[in-house]
């Protein structure tokens, strides 16, 4: 989708501060989730609060080509499933944009059926590894092509005859796990994955939200967990809500922290613990965040942040840590280009995988506007002075939406503008991210 899109010069530029209150849009994880789990079972899923982003246009798209009636009237999605194992063979290759999100999980719906399958995506997701797919899927008995090195474009030869494996994570991804499970739905007997550090819940939630059997117990002293999930159940469509997404309200939150003065409401703000690290550490840093109105949607815990701004000071961010803010790191490194001291980030390796080298793209960054750092094979160490760093330069975002947003909102506290290449990407995960930071104050705008 975002392949075709032209590249989209922005500029931020620096503000005093920022005001207002504002609405998060919603959770991209959650938002694909909520769509599969619904083509997945029995009857009409209704949901509200879905991500209009592109990431999640391209799971719609790919589960409508497999037989999934789904419309929208407004707010209001409405998806009638062809239950486990009734997709049909889509008549053409599955086009899945920047979203290695939907191409991870839908790699599990799609080899556990009998038919053959492709799936393709832009520059970005065809550089992104599927190996980490391929080889627990292969175990199960589909088969696959891939380009070089288990790249897109791939050719899944699915079948229905899946044998149920306990596979262990050799990395730490949610993405890989929640293949595996829904695999595992269409396979008989129960199939169990051992995470060694726990990764974000949202496909177990949903799975005993729709009905199925999933078990759970802590694993490797409590950091991990192995879940295992009972095959061919029957899921019962469902109403789910969509929480507002912690890694997208993570640009508005960093904004107002970073600005002295600022006083800002972000309201229907997911804190799943799996998913809250960045503001572990904000709080940590000496952030002004406290979390209104607690409450719960959809299955997930959900605040209003009030966010008000101030002097940061730099930290070490544990390695065990990553996975809950996997995504913030970006808007982390922004927000201790800000703080006082230095700012100490490890067990970064999986940033490498993400929709850009995010190690390098974030210190590429970082240099071209004077914010001191270091980066290591999986580490960035940033040296704030509690000063406004120099900005001024341009900022190459490689099809990565988060790293646009994230150099936008250091622009807003540089003594210079701050621009990035291309912003066209935000549309994946935030459609409205111009128009709402600008709502607060921001000034940011094509160049
Ligand atoms: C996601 C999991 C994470 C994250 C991605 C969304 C998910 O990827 O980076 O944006 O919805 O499961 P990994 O699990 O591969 O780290």
């Amino acid at each position: 989708m975002s392949a075709s899109t032209a590249p989209l010069k922005l500029i931020a530029h620096p503000v005093a501060r920022l005001t207002g209150k504002v609405r998060a849009p919603g959770d991209k994880s959650v938002s694909h989730r909520a769509l599969m789990f619904g083509a997945l079972a029995m009857g009409e899923t209704v949901i509200t609060g879905l991500l209009q982003g592109e990431d999640v246009l391209c799971t719609a798209a790919a589960l409508r080509a497999l037989g999934a009636d789904i419309s929208r009237e407004q707010d209001v999605w409405r998806v009638r499933g062809f239950g486990v194992g009734g997709g049909r063979e889509p008549d053409d290759v599955l086009d899945l944009g920047n979203s290695g999100t939907s191409a991870r999980l839908l790699s599990g719906i799609l080899a556990s059926h009998p038919f053959t399958s492709f799936m393709t995506g832009d520059a970005s997701l065809r550089r992104r590894p599927m190996q980490r797919v391929i080889e627990p899927l292969s175990r199960m008995g589909a088969r696959f092509q891939s380009r070089e090195g288990g790249r897109m474009p791939l050719a899944i030869v699915g079948t229905d005859e899946m044998v149920p494996i306990e596979y262990r994570l050799p990395v730490a991804s949610a993405q890989v796990k929640s293949c595996i499970l829904l695999a595992g739905l269409n396979t008989a007997g129960e199939t169990t994955v051992i995470e060694p550090q726990a990764t974000r819940d949202h496909t177990e939630r949903m799975l005993r939200h729709f009905g199925a059997e999933v078990r759970e117990a802590p694993v490797e002293g409590g950091h991990g967990k192995r879940i295992t999930v009972v095959g061919w159940p029957e899921l019962k469509a469902r109403k789910i809500a969509v929480p507002g997404d912690p890694s997208s309200a993570a640009f508005a939150v960093v904004a107002a922290c970073i600005r002295p003065d600022s006083d800002v409401l972000i309201e229907n703000v997911g804190i799943n613990p799996l998913r809250a690290g960045l503001y572990t550490t904000l709080v940590e840093m000496g952030a002004d965040i406290t979390f209104e109105n607690r409450r719960e949607v959809g299955g997930e815990p959900v605040a209003d942040l009030h966010v008000r701004g101030g002097g940061l000071t730099g930290v070490e961010v544990p390695a065990d840590r990553a996975p809950t803010m996997i995504d913030e790191y970006p808007i982390l490194a922004v927000a201790a280009a800000f703080a006082e001291g230095t700012t100490r980030m490890l067990g970064l390796a999986e940033l490498r995988a993400k929709e850009s080298d995010r190690l390098s793209s974030v210190a590429a960054g970082l240099a071209a506007n004077g914010v001191q750092h270091e980066v290591g094979a999986e580490s960035l160490t940033v040296h704030g002075t509690g000063a406004s760093p120099a900005g001024g330069g341009l900022v190459k975002t490689h099809l990565d939406h988060r790293i646009a947003m994230s150099f936008l909102v250091l622009g807003l506290g540089t003594r210079e503008p701050v621009a990035v290449d291309d912003g066209s990407p935000i549309d994946t995960s935030f459609p409205g991210f111009m128009t709402q930071m600008n709502g607060l104050g921001a000034k940011i705008e094509a160049a």
